[in-house]
């Protein structure tokens, strides 16, 4: 039975921050946040704005622009590294807010659970409702997977330019208009990792960034090594000796904590696929140099990291592999419009991989590509670790969906924080009913319980017209 994403819609909170001027508060040269990390604004939640609210937000928005009843919904996920509480599910919050407008009791049919394993999730959420519809569990309804996040880092950190915030909800279903998930082929990964958590009580994770962008590489090209031979053995794909399978994958999205980190993962698997290939003797000559070795490949990531010779030269390999035609060809042409997104919004963990799909479609119909039977692969990643590798392929009637995808429209009018305002709202100084801006035709939270055992941490949202 042919499953996937049928629509998408996005909420971005309009507060940001500009990498200039954070640039040049932090003493850091503005190239570096532009080029070097790839981000020219950041969103930034408001004060009495959460991952909840903005799950809902996205949810309404993709259920009103489809005219859905909750009758037509019997599953909604929400997928969050930034759980409200240690017990009650995001998606009840959410299922609450949505009660206000279509009346109390309206989901009841419906279940669905808060998923967690860092940005990964949102895959797992996305994958587990899409079998519940292959199973026929489903009663002829849709599930509703949402992605909501916010990547908060401490203040003056290395993760402080790779924030961002945001809520992108999903429609599962039979027969979709954008995208069916190819079967069969969904490979994951998993390993016990400290590479980026966040320790109960804590608001900000503890991360070890160099060690987390490499394992995430490597987690990612495991993956996709299972998805190959998945994809050969099911005959999804079929080989020619000189052909590696990204030759056969016509987009290629991944995780994005922010722009670069997209390309270097491309760069990495590309470098994975092509090494035993003919064409690495004239990639090579283009390169200039011949690809470094660890001194012990068997090694630890930790051992590597520290062989500062290889790291070195390797940053020096891989630099010059991303000058090559044989790379910026493929870059342009599978990825460079996934990445548009990431660098006006930033990190939304969860999300970070569907704003990428979002944006692919929007920038590369705007070129005036034919976008049907092409395959999407997807590279997905969760510290701890997990990573997820799958396959989709856009159908005949994206255009549906797609021609109405404007991001800035669907952002609204934005408005920049300035380093002050920035420290304060990070800082949790500001008041929940003194917001920054005015809130219109949204979800918002009004008030957050009391110490006493019955009101403690109890959430109140209102829609605000
Ligand atoms: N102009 C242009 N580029 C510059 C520059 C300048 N003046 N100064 C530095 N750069 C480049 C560096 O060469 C580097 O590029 P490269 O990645 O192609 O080598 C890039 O900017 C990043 O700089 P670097 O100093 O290596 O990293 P950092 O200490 O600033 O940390 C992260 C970057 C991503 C590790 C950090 O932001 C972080 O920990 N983020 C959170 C964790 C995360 O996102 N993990 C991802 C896996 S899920």
């Amino acid at each position: 039975m042919p499953v996937g994403i049928d629509d998408m819609a996005i909420y971005v909170p309009k507060l940001y921050i500009d990498s200039k001027d954070f640039a040049i508060a932090r003493g850091i040269d503005p190239h570096k946040l532009e080029f070097g990390i790839g981000i020219y604004k950041m969103a930034m939640v408001d004060t009495n704005q959460d991952p909840a609210c903005m799950a809902a937000n996205a949810c309404l928005k993709l259920m009103q622009k489809n005219d859905l009843k909750p009758q037509d919904i019997g599953r909604m996920y929400v997928a969050t590294e930034s759980a409200l509480d240690e017990s009650k599910a995001m998606n009840s919050f959410v299922i609450g807010m949505l009660e206000q407008i279509y009346g109390d009791g309206s989901f009841e049919h419906a279940g669905g659970i808060e998923c967690k394993f860092a940005c990964v999730s949102g895959s797992y959420a996305l994958y587990d409702n899409a079998n519940w519809i292959r199973a026929e569990e489903n009663n002829d309804r849709a599930a509703i997977v949402i992605v909501s996040d916010i990547a908060k880092y401490d203040l003056g950190s290395a993760g402080e330019y790779t924030q961002g915030a945001g809520a992108i909800a999903m429609l599962v279903k039979e027969n979709p208009r954008l995208v069916i998930f190819d079967p069969k082929v969904t490979s994951t990964i998993i390993k016990n990792e400290y590479d980026f958590y966040r320790p109960f009580g804590r608001e900000t994770p503890l991360v070890n960034g160099n060690y987390s962008n490499y394992l995430y590489l490597i987690q990612v090209k495991k993956a996709f090594d299972s998805y190959r031979e998945k994809a050969i053995k099911t005959k999804l794909i079929q080989l020619q000796e000189d052909e590696s399978i990204t030759d056969k994958i016509d987009y290629i999205s991944v995780h994005l904590p922010y722009r670069k980190m997209g390309e270097k993962a491309l760069a990495y698997l590309l470098r994975h696929e092509w090494r035993c290939l003919p064409r690495w003797k004239q990639i090579i000559e283009e390169v200039g140099m011949d690809e470094p070795t660890p001194k012990d490949p068997r090694g630890t990531i930790e051992s590597i990291l520290a062989d500062k010779d290889f790291m070195k030269a390797d940053e020096t390999f891989r630099k010059a592999f991303m000058r090559t035609s044989f790379f910026k060809q493929v870059f342009e042409q599978k990825m460079a419009s996934s990445l548009e997104a990431s660098a006006i919004i930033g990190n939304l963990y969860t999300g970070s991989m569907y704003m990428g799909l979002r944006s692919l479609l929007e920038f590369e119909y705007k070129k005036n590509i034919d976008l049907e039977n092409k395959r999407i692969g997807f590279g997905s990643y969760g510290s701890g670790s997990s990573a997820m590798v799958f396959s989709g392929v856009i159908q005949s009637t994206y255009k549906e969906i797609v021609k109405d995808m404007n991001l800035e429209r669907e952002i609204g009018e934005r408005s920049k924080l300035d380093m002050q305002e920035y420290i304060r709202l990070h800082s949790n100084e500001g008041k929940m009913n003194e917001p920054i801006l005015n809130s219109n035709n949204e979800f918002v939270l009004v008030k957050i319980g009391g110490n006493t055992d019955y009101n403690a941490g109890l959430r109140e949202y209102v829609f605000s017209n």
